[in-house]
């Protein structure tokens, strides 16, 4: 079944590399029923995250400097679309700080606990100026959130899509 996926994932590749698409290495947004898929095969706490309270938080306070949409602009921060998994620091039209450039670890929900607690201890010298959410609570449904807006796919929702012999 593993042995599947690269030749498919080459030859999606090449297929989007035609269309001319800027955004063609991205995947697509999550529909509705791939939400409700990711969050049922996320572990506890993330599983029981409060969605409308994770929107709540994104709207009040990363909104002013974060789109979530595939291919949407930077702001004063990076787009976020595709970051789970993704090296931090990774974007090529993005301006980073030495700080996340230099942090080498991927994102999930464990960096953004810490991120999102507060950015500047947790990477000294990053320039995200925002205070930092205390709350755990705030932050699991927050991170949640930005995996179902974010084309974010668990490694058993992968091997679910794949095609059976
Ligand atoms: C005042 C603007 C501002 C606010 C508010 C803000 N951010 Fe950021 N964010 C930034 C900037 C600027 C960076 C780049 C940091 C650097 O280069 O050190 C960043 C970086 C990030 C990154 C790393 C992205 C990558 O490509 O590695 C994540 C994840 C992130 N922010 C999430 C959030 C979330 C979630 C919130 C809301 C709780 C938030 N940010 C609030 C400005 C902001």
């Amino acid at each position: 079944m593993r042995i599947l996926v690269l030749p498919l994932l080459a030859l999606s590749a090449l297929l989007a590399g035609c269309s001319g698409d800027a955004d063609a290495g991205l995947p697509m947004p999550l529909t509705h029923a791939d939400k409700v898929a990711l969050i049922a095969s996320l572990p506890e706490p993330y599983r029981s995250a409060d969605l409308a309270n994770g929107i709540f938080r994104f709207q009040g306070i990363c909104k002013e400097c974060h789109t979530l949409g595939r291919g949407s602009q930077n702001l004063t921060g990076p787009n976020l679309f595709n970051m789970f998994d993704q090296v931090a620091g990774a974007r090529t039209d993005f301006i980073y700080s030495d700080a996340i450039k230099n942090a080498g670890f991927k994102w999930d929900a464990e960096h953004l606990q810490g991120w999102l607690t507060g950015p500047q201890t947790y990477l000294p010298g990053a320039k995200m100026t925002f205070q930092g959410l205390p709350n755990e609570k705030d932050r699991i449904d927050l991170i949640v959130y930005l995996m179902t807006e974010t084309g974010y796919r668990t490694p058993g929702m992968l091997a679910a899509s794949k095609p059976r012999p």
